[in-house]
């Protein structure tokens, strides 16, 4: 039988000491070039924790007969949160089901066509609040998620958190941030540990406090002011399961709201501000994309929804950047029985997890994998690629319910933004990581200024 290699650990610790505790996705990945059997297993707090990047290994989980969703650290951690919503919801609990079916059509390309007009008004937002800053030093990655938190809150729930009125961060953010880290540094603390770290329980537990009473409110005024039959919130309320007749409970529904709270906007803000980095890198794809804008979108009419889905250029620099740098690193799985991933033997229940970023750069499956190249995304270059290679929004049934909400809302954003700025980058940034379960560029500014006069 062949022995998953794994680096030398400690006596009971394991490998527990050797994973930073504000960047465990990129050790992973440093680790995971260590080995080019493409899998490798670490010993966390006692837990055995086995990683797949290469393509024919994920390939073999990726099989939903034979692997499921585990809601394991840190995602049991973000259960104390997000509670039974979708991201957080145990296989086997009949309400991801209900959930997921009532859910489904608020994420149609029909409905994304009926959310338009708002992922608009949120994007015009942006374009002007940029325009008023010319020639500063803009937050990339602050702005992004102004844009996307606005953007999901507004066409999921009709709420509007007005973000680009004010120079602070919404303290929703905030509250989240600090959530999202403290289940990040969770992954590597003994129970006892996090019990005796009583100053950042209670920090974390304010911070939980603070989102859901915003949750409440987002809920509240709906019930008061009506409204939104069809966005997500309004089905919630008001939708059955077509399968069972179900309808969700109050608390299943706050619990949803926050997860998609938080879902719906962390990572299209590190995908738009990713692709920024990537296109200040590469004039070349830069120029395509202010041919395309300028092709598709002369003058200063708004874009409609169908110009929208006529971007080709535009849609490959987001797949390319996905690849490149996947906001979200790694997703778990675990094996319903006793089997084996190419060869190596897994018990049942054992925690599998992909790990993207060594996956999206594996030379079996990529050719020049460092290299930022549009092109890959080509009709007949796509049609090439390994089927389990890329996998930025998860798999199968527990992939990414919101996959088209995002790809619209950022394409639409970065068509905008190109359209009326020509961008720089004089700081001559350096890509520096910010983790928080999700990745983002931190510290990353750019300037703007107009490219042609507005009217
Ligand atoms: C699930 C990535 C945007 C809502 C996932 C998963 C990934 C992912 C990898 C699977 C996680 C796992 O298996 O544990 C992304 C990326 C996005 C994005 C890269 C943007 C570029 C969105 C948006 C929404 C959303 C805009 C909502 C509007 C969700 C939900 C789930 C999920 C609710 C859980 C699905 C389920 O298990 O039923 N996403 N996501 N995501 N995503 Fe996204």
């Amino acid at each position: 039988m062949k022995v998953i290699p794994a680096p030398q650990g400690l006596p009971l610790l394991g490998n527990t000491l050797q994973v930073p505790a504000h960047a465990p996705a990129l050790h992973f990945e440093e680790v995971a070039k260590r080995y080019d059997e493409g899998i490798f297993q670490l010993e966390l707090v006692g837990r055995r924790v086995v990683f797949v990047y290469d393509p024919d290994l994920v390939a073999e989980v990726s099989d939903e007969t034979r692997f499921y969703k585990g809601i394991d650290p840190p995602l049991s951690t973000v259960r104390d949160f997000a509670g039974d919503g979708l991201f957080t919801a145990r296989h086997d609990e009949p309400v991801w089901g209900h959930a997921h079916r009532i859910l489904m059509p608020a994420f149609s390309q029909r409905s994304m066509k009926a959310y338009f007009p708002q992922m608009l008004e949120v994007a015009e937002q942006l374009t002007e609040s940029w325009a008023g800053r010319q020639g500063q030093d803009l937050p990339v990655t602050d702005d992004m998620t102004r844009l996307t938190l606005d953007t999901i809150s507004l066409t999921g729930f009709g709420y509007r958190f007005r973000s680009f009125d004010s120079p602070e961060l919404h303290p929703f953010l905030l509250a989240m941030g600090g959530a999202l880290t403290e289940a990040m540094l969770r992954l590597q603390q003994l129970p006892i540990v996090t019990r005796l770290r009583r100053k950042q329980e209670v920090a974390y537990r304010d911070d939980i406090s603070v989102m859901q009473e915003l949750v409440d409110d987002v809920i509240r005024r709906r019930r008061a002011e009506g409204g939104g039959a069809k966005d997500l919130l309004g089905l919630m309320l008001e939708a059955s399961d077509p399968q069972t007749g179900e309808r969700l409970s109050d608390e299943n529904i706050r619990n949803q709201v926050l997860t998609f709270l938080i879902a719906g906007h962390e990572t299209t803000s590190g995908l738009l501000s990713f692709a920024l980095y990537n296109l200040l890198r590469d004039p070349h794809a830069l120029a395509r994309a202010y041919d395309e804008v300028d092709r598709l979108l002369p003058g200063d009419e708004p874009p409609t929804y169908e110009t929208i889905m006529k971007l080709e250029v535009i849609p490959r620099i987001l797949e390319e950047t996905l690849r490149v740098w996947s906001p979200i690193p790694a997703y778990g799985v675990n094996a319903y029985e006793d089997t084996t991933i190419g060869g190596y033997p897994v018990p049942k229940n054992q925690k599998i997890v992909v790990l993207l970023p060594s996956l999206h750069h594996h030379p079996k499956a990529w050719e020049r994998p460092e290299e930022f190249d549009i092109d890959r995304w080509l009709p007949e270059n796509k049609k090439k690629h390994h089927p389990a290679a890329y996998k930025p929004f998860g798999n199968g049934e527990r992939a990414c319910i919101g996959r088209q909400f995002a790809l619209t809302e950022a394409r639409l954003a970065l068509a905008m933004i190109l359209r009326r700025f020509a961008v720089s980058d004089p700081a001559v940034y350096r890509m520096e990581i910010k983790q928080t379960l999700t990745l983002k560029p931190d510290g990353f500014t750019i300037r703007v200024r107009e490219r042609r006069p507005h009217e």
